[in-house]
């Protein structure tokens, strides 16, 4: 395990190591966050505004940290958001990552604009749980096909990102040019390489075109209107994934979505955002009642971030950048050690805290800094 290793004891060393290792472009795209990066900043920050309030002298010698999202099971609640481009980080890329989350046990989401189509991800993880992240692209057809293909691999659930109309001001990846970036190294958008009118055209001038015609797929207006056509033409369940508002929230439930993602793209699109943690109990209270899941991701980079995040109403937490930072280093492995981190703080985090089960952690655990002179104990 990666504790022993004595440079690389928290998942924030693994920041430090991976800028060292990666090239320019790849660590300003990884990296980057909107405008000021206020909201980046904050989201790992709020975690600290949390106090835990312990019980003692519990039960606790056999702990058991596994749990479900959506019915499936996995062996503890911190899984994979999708960050794309892989191969950036890694030349294996997000088989790397398909075979690190399989390995632990727990859930990949797949970015739609990954650098290895869908189908051989699944592959080098048989048995593995996915779900497929999707932009509600411009072109339904595009949407469509990528709904069908992650049907056909195995994957179990759509996530749809509805943060992002348009791709948040990110200073640090100006120099390089957006699709600059993406171009770079020859890595190119794989799932967009399909036999529809649209990218036989991009095609024409080659492989460069596909990628462009891809970036501006995944910058859509779509509305609440795409989200409840996408119900109609799959039975996967549906998570909507950048949802911070309550209003928002109260939206996506009448909308029918399964699960409800909160989070603020990693502080990557609207600077200003509130971050997730402290936004999380208020979704929890609208989505709850109508048996909808709800999920956070945004700064989590401590087992007890995750307990905090399941004290306040998360069924499970999600992890960016960290996954990239251990891809970087050392492929597979690395996002392996990154996670097995997470659950061994996590662990720690319950014994400490008097939580035998998932299920013992509840919100009397945590106490908002701003509460702590006043709320009844
Ligand atoms: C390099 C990078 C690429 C990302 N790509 C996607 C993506 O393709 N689709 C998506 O829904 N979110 C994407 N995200 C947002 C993440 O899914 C997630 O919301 C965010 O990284 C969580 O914050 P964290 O990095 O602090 O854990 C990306 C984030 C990063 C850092």
């Amino acid at each position: 395990m990666a504790a022993s290793n004595t440079s690389l004891i928290c998942v924030n060393d693994y920041e430090k190591a991976a800028k060292g290792v990666m090239k320019e472009a790849a660590w300003a795209y990884f990296s980057a966050a909107a405008d000021e990066e206020t909201t980046f900043n904050e989201c790992p920050a709020a975690y600290k505004r949390y106090y835990l309030i312990p019980r003692i002298l519990r039960p606790i010698e056999e702990r058991t940290l596994s749990t479900t999202v959506l019915g499936e099971t996995i062996s503890f609640p911190v899984c994979i958001s999708p960050t794309a481009y892989h191969k950036f980080a890694h030349p294996e890329g997000e088989k790397a990552t398909s075979k690190a989350a399989k390995s632990c046990d727990t859930l990949m989401i797949l970015s739609s604009i990954s650098t290895t189509r869908l189908e051989d991800v699944a592959e080098v993880a048989p048995g593995g749980l996915r779900w497929m992240q999707s932009y509600m692209f411009q072109d339904k057809q595009l949407f469509e096909i990528l709904v069908r293909r992650a049907e056909a691999s195995g994957y179990k659930a759509m996530v749809l990102t509805v943060d992002d109309p348009r791709e948040g001001k990110r200073y640090k990846t100006i120099p390089y040019g957006y699709v600059g970036i993406y171009e770079a190294d020859g890595m190119g958008m794989a799932n967009f390489d399909v036999d529809i009118e649209a990218v036989r055209k991009a095609k024409v001038t080659g492989d460069k075109n596909l990628t462009r015609y891809g970036y501006e797929q995944t910058n859509s207006y779509a509305t609440w209107n795409y989200v409840k056509w996408a119900k109609t033409i799959t039975n996967l369940p549906i998570v909507v994934k950048g949802v911070i508002s309550p209003a928002s929230a109260r939206e996506a439930v009448e909308a029918g979505v399964h699960g409800i993602l909160v989070s603020v793209h990693g502080g990557r699109q609207l600077d200003g955002l509130p971050p997730p943690i402290e936004m999380l109990q208020r979704i929890v209270k609208i989505a709850k009642p109508a048996g909808i899941e709800v999920y956070i991701d945004g700064g989590v980079r401590t087992g007890t971030d995750v307990l905090k995040a399941i004290a306040l109403g998360a069924k499970a937490v999600f992890v960016g950048r960290p996954v990239l930072w251990g891809l970087a280093l050392k492929g597979q492995q690395g996002v392996q050690d990154v996670l097995e981190i997470y659950r061994d703080e996590f662990d720690r985090a319950m014994s400490l805290t008097g939580c035998k089960t998932i299920k013992d952690i509840d919100s009397t655990l945590v106490l908002h800094k701003s509460n702590l002179h006043t709320a009844k104990l």
